[in-house]
């Protein structure tokens, strides 16, 4: 097992299982079982959940069942699950932590993400998507800043062992370290080929915070957002596979953890995961193809989330919110501070 180690100490498992599945019941329970199969049968040992991924409660009943028959003890995972926007407010903050405890059935988490920099209107414990009228989703200025005060007391606390953010920009991290004593142990962002981010590993490495790449695949069964070719397909990726004797989903996770990127990739199928896990096995890269898969980037993000409106028109979920990350166009000055 490769592994990253955190600003707090820890090994964190360079590469973990992702677990956004989309779909209903059903879908909850094939993440599940992929869980299991990816700990039990393949020897994953990350794993990387949210509230909103709505499926904890189907894991927490895998995972239970795991340390009950002792395939693993809680130790031996990193479990890993994310504060959602609705429970920014510091009063909500351990509420929100304590419903994704219960649900995964855990008394500790090995690190908590801020899963957003926006805030939503808090309406109690089952609305995720506060909407209007209209169906615009209800913003609120609560700043992340002090959402973060709040999951460093969670920490303080032993209930998470780690704190990190996802989806933050350069801006964000660096006056959410100048404001708060605590550095973020990482930071989950966007990060395959085509969309790599890379001013924002550089600033990652630079402030001893470690970066994960999510969505390495593009994220290619995403229902929404815009649609494009997919990933795996690409003639370089392929290439290099071919020369390799690998796949170019390999390829991807090699060229992010030789560059020092934690990956979660997802899947619900045994074959998928077992090459996944794979990678852990093959050679590194040469100099030719990481500068060939650094040719790739089209800063194309495949993440702006959408929401549709009750006239149907689709609209950007969250780009009024004050705290909207993706507008600031990250440059070299970055790397300044
Ligand atoms: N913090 C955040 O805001 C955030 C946002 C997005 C994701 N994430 C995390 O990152 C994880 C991964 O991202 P993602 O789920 O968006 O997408 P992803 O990992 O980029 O892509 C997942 C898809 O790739 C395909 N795949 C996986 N392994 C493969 C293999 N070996 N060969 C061929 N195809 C393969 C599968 O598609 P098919 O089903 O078509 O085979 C799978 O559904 C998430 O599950 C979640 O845990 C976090």
């Amino acid at each position: 097992m490769a592994f990253l180690r955190l600003n707090t100490g820890v090994q964190m498992p360079a590469l973990g299982i992702g677990t956004w599945h989309h779909g209903g019941p059903e879908a909850k329970r094939e993440m599940a079982e992929a869980v299991r199969v990816a700990v039990e049968d393949i020897g994953f040992r990350h794993v990387d959940c949210a509230h909103i991924y709505l499926n904890e409660a189907e894991i927490g009943d895998v995972l239970n069942d795991l340390f009950k028959r002792e395939v693993v003890k809680r130790g031996d995972l990193f479990i890993a699950s994310k504060l959602w926007c609705t429970h920014h407010k510091p009063e909500h903050v351990e509420e929100a932590l304590a419903l994704t405890l219960k649900r995964l059935r855990l008394d500790y988490l090995d690190l908590y993400y801020m899963h957003f920099p926006v805030a939503f209107e808090y309406q109690g414990q089952d609305v995720n998507l506060p909407e209007d009228d209209e169906g615009r989703i209800k913003m609120t200025e609560d700043d992340y800043v002090d959402t973060w005060k709040a999951m460093e007391a969670l920490q303080e606390k032993g209930l998470v062992k780690a704190i990190g953010i996802c989806n933050f920009n350069s801006l964000q991290i660096k006056r959410l370290v100048k404001e708060s004593k605590t550095i973020p142990a990482a930071l989950q962002i966007e990060s395959n080929p085509r969309m790599q981010n890379d001013i924002l590993r550089r600033l990652c490495h630079k402030m001893g915070i470690v970066k994960v790449g999510y969505s390495p695949f593009g994220s290619p069964d995403l229902p929404w957002g815009e649609k494009m070719p997919h990933l795996l397909l690409d003639e370089t990726l392929n290439k290099i596979a071919t020369k390799h004797k690998t796949t170019p989903a390999r390829v991807i996770l090699k060229w992010q953890l030789q560059r020092g990127v934690a990956v979660t990739p997802k899947s619900v199928f045994k074959n998928e995961l077992e090459d996944n896990f794979k990678v852990l096995q093959d050679a590194d890269l040469d100099e030719d193809d990481l500068k060939a898969v650094e040719k790739l980037e089209r800063n194309a993000r495949k993440l702006h989330q959408v929401k549709k409106l009750k006239n149907g028109e689709i609209v950007s979920r969250d780009e009024k919110s004050i705290f909207y990350p993706f507008k600031h166009i990250e440059t070299e000055d970055a790397l300044d501070f």
